[in-house]
């Protein structure tokens, strides 16, 4: 495995962001909504750097398994969502890969009548977009490789590394 994005450079891009949705949603009604599994890292640590009064939700999907390219069904269950009706919502995700997941959750989210929803992400894999949106906010671009780690997995593993790793096929 070779170290991509090692902890200090994420943690030093996660507070950045955080101050920017600091400053750009005062005077807003803010949910940061983390989607799940993959956020709970980025979440934990992002909602620590926004210096602002916030509520905090869920909101779960599911389609890759493992490192195979061909995705499964997408699937979003929103029961763990709380009232995001007026609010304004950010939502977190781990990576933009084909866009196909964020694009499908801002679907579902907008359905609640919230005022806005913006969205973040930790990686952007630049090129392969398969839809018309694009993340609003980003910590980092990578190139088109498997990684693993602060929150992603390959086969629901790596979750816990704290730095982002490349997976090449021979190491899964
Ligand atoms: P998209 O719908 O193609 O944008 O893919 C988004 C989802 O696929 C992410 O939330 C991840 O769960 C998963 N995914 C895409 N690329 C990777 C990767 O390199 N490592 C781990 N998970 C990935
Ligand atoms: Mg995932």
């Amino acid at each position: 495995m070779e170290t991509l994005i090692a902890e200090p450079e994420i943690r030093q891009a996660v507070t950045l962001l955080g101050k920017q949705i600091a400053t750009e949603f005062r005077d807003e009604d803010v949910t940061v909504l983390g989607v799940l599994t993959g956020s709970i890292i980025f979440l934990a640590d992002l909602v620590r750097s926004i210096d602002l009064r916030h509520r905090i939700g869920l909101i779960q999907a599911s389609s890759y398994r493992g490192a195979t390219t061909s995705p499964l069904e997408l699937r979003i269950n929103d029961s763990l969502l709380p009232n995001i009706r007026g609010r304004s919502v950010v939502l977190i995700d781990d990576i933009f890969d084909t866009g196909a997941t964020l694009s499908a959750l801002i679907s579902t989210v907008q359905a609640y009548e919230p005022r806005r929803v913006r969205s973040a992400v930790l990686l952007w894999k630049v090129g392969k977009s398969k839809v018309d949106i694009q993340p609003d906010y980003y910590c980092f671009q990578i190139p088109d490789r498997f990684v693993v780690g602060y929150g992603l997995d390959y086969n629901d593993d790596y979750r816990h590394l704290p730095y982002i790793a490349a997976l090449d096929p021979d190491d899964a």
